[in-house]
């Protein structure tokens, strides 16, 4: 079944090749010539511009084509071990550094030019507990549902097949049971982390205890992860739904959404969804898609009712496995150029269709741009799923209070590096502006999710105060001499 590939928000994947010349090298950094030299005295299959796997590693892993850069070197640790003699070499070579996991995240988030990038994909050990499962940071959510399908079980992570669990499960992880479960970060119950001195060491909720929570939520602040322990859950079935609907549908499918939004049971059964709408600015048509995930094999899942009301042009219901539903939801790497820009409110129907409505009407205004991809994506944060942190006796970063909340974005594709300015400023441009509409309604909330963010946002900016000074007392013990703010290369960054 490629019906995801057809409807979605990620289309057909018609990979174009990087505008971005690799072979115009950078000269690389004084630090980064230091620990490239050094890194390939000590190890084996370091890769630098000469070598063939060069644009394989450098450009044809990261999703964005913006990410495309050009590291001096990118070094592939095998093991824990190796990245912590990585990490003693950046320090003494004072050499930056960007790290990939999945490589799913924004541009400027996991590669450099000029510097060394540490692509983690070797560290792919998977072991399967009885009720956990230990994960290497080099692989993807599909990965690991492949891995626990055999045994009947589940973990909280990506929705989609090839995001990566590094990333995701650092800066909290919307994913179908997060109603139930919590975020995928809520779900981790060991990290091994290599500080920025080399040194190894692994935060649970008795040991390094404010590591432990300082990572559920502090993304790439603390240091390098090399491995998650994840909590899994009994599900060998979940029941799915996939609905598209026409224009005349999106009222109904955006009321829906707030509908999700909004419950709030006492005992709440797993369901949770991708919600998109997809415009075509050339043939003006509009549909809206939801890809629905619930516990069980109630077919069709009773959380959907909602949208099962609606008139679709395409309704599928199936019970099957997580491995399974997840295998056709591809994000290919290198479709596009692509730009996030999100916002948060209170789930309002009526607003949220003027929000859609006002993102179309701007599309029409950039139709023109070569390639234009645009997308608006909707989240749903749920009263419940805030609770779990609320309760479990260790938190997270967010604070998030326990009422239902809708995040909002518009995800916009292009082709060209010549529109990036452009397409940056228009979408930045009309978040805020519609941003400021729902504060002035009193129904925005400040909350940014790091996963839906432009890299023009701050996340740390809507979280509570407290938890921010926190975060930086934590920072100031574990990672005195500031390598993930220095020399690790961007992400979200805590200020100083
Ligand atoms: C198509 C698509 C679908 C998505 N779907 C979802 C979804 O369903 N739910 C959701 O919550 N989010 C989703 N996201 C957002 C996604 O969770 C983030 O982009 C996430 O950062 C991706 O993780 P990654 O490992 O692939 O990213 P990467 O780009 O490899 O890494 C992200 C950041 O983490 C850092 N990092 C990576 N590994 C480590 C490590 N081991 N230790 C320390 N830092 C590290 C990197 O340097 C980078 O700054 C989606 C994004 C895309 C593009
Ligand atoms: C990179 O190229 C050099 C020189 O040709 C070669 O010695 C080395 O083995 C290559 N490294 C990899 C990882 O292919
Ligand atoms: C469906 O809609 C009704 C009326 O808006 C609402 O009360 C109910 O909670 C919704 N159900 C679900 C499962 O979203
Ligand atoms: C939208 O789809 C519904 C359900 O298939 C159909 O009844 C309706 O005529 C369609 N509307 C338009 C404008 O195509
Ligand atoms: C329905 O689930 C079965 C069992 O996992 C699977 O083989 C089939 O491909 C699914 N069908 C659709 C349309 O998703
Ligand atoms: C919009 O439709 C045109 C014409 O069918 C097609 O070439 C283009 O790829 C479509 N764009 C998107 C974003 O689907
Ligand atoms: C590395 O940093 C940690 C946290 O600050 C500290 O506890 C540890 O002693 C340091 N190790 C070395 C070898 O300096």
């Amino acid at each position: 079944m490629n019906l995801f590939l057809s409807l979605s928000l990620l289309g057909l994947a018609t990979a174009s090749s990087s505008s971005n010349s690799l072979t115009d090298v950078v000269t690389p950094q004084k630090g980064a010539s230091c620990a490239c030299k050094r890194l390939s005295r000590t190890f084996d299959g370091v890769i630098f511009p000469k070598n063939a796997s060069y644009t394989e590693q450098a450009a044809d892993k990261y999703w964005d084509i913006r990410a495309d850069l050009s590291p001096a070197c990118v070094f592939l640790p095998a093991s824990a071990d190796e990245v912590s003699k990585a990490m003693s070499l950046f320090n003494s070579c004072n050499a930056q550094f960007a790290v990939r996991g999945g490589g799913h995240m924004n541009a400027r988030s996991n590669n450099i030019d000029g510097g060394v990038l540490v692509a983690l994909e070797k560290l792919n050990d998977i072991q399967v507990k009885k009720d956990t499962v230990e994960v290497g940071p080099g692989l993807t959510w599909y990965d690991v549902y492949s891995a626990l399908e055999p045994h009947g079980r589940v973990a909280i992570g990506g929705r989609l097949k090839t995001i990566g669990v590094p990333g995701l499960s650092l800066i909290g992880g919307f994913h179908y049971f997060n109603s139930k479960y919590g975020y995928a970060m809520d779900n981790v119950v060991s990290y091994d982390v290599v500080l920025g001195n080399g040194t190894q060491i692994t935060a649970t909720k008795s040991s390094h205890k404010d590591l432990f929570w300082a990572l559920k939520g502090g993304a790439n602040n603390y240091g390098l992860v090399t491995k998650f322990t994840l909590r899994t859950y009994d599900m060998p079935k979940v029941s799915t739904t996939i609905q598209v609907y026409n224009e005349s549908g999106i009222p109904d499918f955006l009321n829906a959404v707030c509908d999700m939004a909004l419950l709030d049971e006492k005992d709440p059964i797993a369901a949770g969804m991708v919600a998109s709408v997809q415009y075509n600015a050339t043939t003006k048509v509009t549909s809206a898609s939801v890809l629905g995930v619930q516990e069980g094999i109630s077919k069709p899942p009773s959380r959907f009712a909602n949208f099962s009301a609606i008139p679709a042009t395409t309704r599928i219901n199936n019970v099957t496995t997580m491995k399974q539903w997840a295998t056709d939801l591809d994000s290919p790497k290198q479709m596009f150029r692509v730009m996030f820009s999100h916002k948060t409110m209170k789930p309002d129907a009526e607003v949220l269709v003027s929000i859609y409505k006002a993102w179309k009407d701007a599309v029409d205004q950039i139709a023109d741009v070569e390639g234009l991809y645009p997308t608006f994506v909707t989240n749903v944060a749920s009263a419940p799923a805030a609770r779990v942190a609320l309760t479990n006796g260790v938190g997270n970063v967010w604070g998030l209070e326990d009422t239902g909340h809708i995040l909002w974005q518009f995800s916009t594709g292009w082709a060209l590096a010549q529109d990036d300015l452009r397409i940056e400023a228009w979408s930045r441009q009309l978040a805020e502006s519609l941003h400021a509409i729902n504060v002035e309604k009193g129904i925005a909330s400040e909350f940014v999710y790091m996963g839906d963010a432009g890299e023009w946002q701050d996340p740390f900016a809507g979280i509570p105060k407290e938890n921010v000074a926190r975060m930086k007392e934590i920072r100031s013990s574990y990672d005195p001499e500031g390598v993930f703010s220095r020399l690790n290369w961007g992400g979200f960054k805590l200020g100083l």
